[in-house]
């Protein structure tokens, strides 16, 4: 088939040609049905790779509105999906999408789910409808930005972000700089593991799926504060690479500072401050990092550092030449 325009327009693959009196719509957030088909279990806010009809974008699923269970035929409230279970759920794509119900279409209405690493198509999607949150919200500029903000205070604006094991030091840590910054001048604050997860984050448990969602609301938090002009030192364990890459990108370069507080494991056990991991080691603590559940070392970070070290002095002082 040849097709030739009026206009000259610019179109290629996965564009979508309909009667002008009959546009499908098109949006970038959809309530749809996701059937799951992979033994690895859905994780909200990770990114997979949609494909629907010939567009391929990344999305995440934002929120799991609950799953069908057989047994009653209702939804129940759920916070993943493992292998053939079904739930409704919120997705968000990167670009906006041509789309119509799949009760409508099935062609611009069903989707697949891909992982990134494995290329394994890990759900099969039915859009049910478009969420309008995603057309009727729009970024709001102010005329105070972030470096008025910050020009106010003479600083750059920064995040330190401090990932390491349980008992590494990374408070400790966060707690010197901290102190310094402040004889200096310096406005800022402390986000750190335990005491985000008495508040905003008290919801959250050590999953998988939990973990990574209070890195990612950590991460909106300090890019909050970043833009508030602070200094944030963020202490959480923070043990999976995607998630710490997922907070550096709502960074500006140079703006996100990967602190790895390489502490070996047997350091931290032994010292045990919490006496953590001892119940851990005694099945008392199920998914506790570098026992049952991973730690996945910093590939590139911008600082390493050991919370052992005698002259810990002298490893802040590195922390804070870095932040001149
Ligand atoms: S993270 O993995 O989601 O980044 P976060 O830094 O917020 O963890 O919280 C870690 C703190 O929670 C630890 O310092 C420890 O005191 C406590 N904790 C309780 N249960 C666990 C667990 N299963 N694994 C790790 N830390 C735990």
């Amino acid at each position: 088939m040849t097709l030739s325009f009026e206009k000259e327009i610019d179109i290629g693959r996965g564009d979508v040609l309909s009667d002008p009196d009959e546009r499908p719509e098109a949006a970038d957030q959809f309530r749809a049905v996701i059937i799951w088909m992979s033994e690895v279990k859905m994780i909200p806010e990770r990114e997979y790779i949609l494909k629907l009809a010939f567009r391929t974008t990344s999305a995440v699923i934002t929120a799991i509105r609950g799953k069908f269970s057989l047994e009653t035929l209702s939804l129940e409230p759920a916070r993943t999906l493992g292998i053939n279970e079904i739930g409704t759920c919120n997705i968000r794509a990167a670009t906006n999408l041509v789309f119509e119900p799949y009760s409508a279409s099935r062609e611009l209405g069903g989707f697949i789910l891909i992982d990134r690493a494995s290329n394994e198509t890990v759900g099969a999607g039915m859009i049910q409808y478009a969420l309008r949150r995603s057309s009727n919200v729009v970024w709001h500029s102010f005329d105070v930005d972030k470096s008025a903000r910050a020009g106010i205070k003479g600083q750059k604006p920064r995040v330190m972000w401090f990932s390491g094991l349980s008992g590494s030091g990374k408070s400790t840590i966060a707690n010197l700089v901290e102190k310094r910054l402040f004889s200096m001048n310096k406005h800022t604050y402390i986000l750190d593991g335990d005491n985000i997860r008495h508040g905003i984050n008290k919801d959250l448990g050590f999953t998988e799926e939990d973990r990574v969602e209070n890195i990612r609301r950590i991460a909106e938090i300090a890019r909050l504060m970043v833009d508030a002009g602070l200094i944030v030192l963020a202490a959480f364990i923070s043990p999976f690479r995607k998630d710490r890459e997922f907070a550096r990108s709502l960074f500006a370069d140079g703006e996100f500072i990967e602190v790895f507080v390489d502490t070996p494991i047997e350091i931290c056990e032994l010292r045990d401050v919490k006496g953590l991991y001892k119940k851990a080691r005694c099945g008392e603590i199920p998914n506790f990092t570098g026992v049952n559940s991973a730690y996945e070392r910093p590939e590139k970070p911008e600082i390493v550092l050991r919370g052992d070290e005698t002259n810990i002095e002298k490893e802040v002082e590195k922390l804070i030449n870095f932040l001149r």
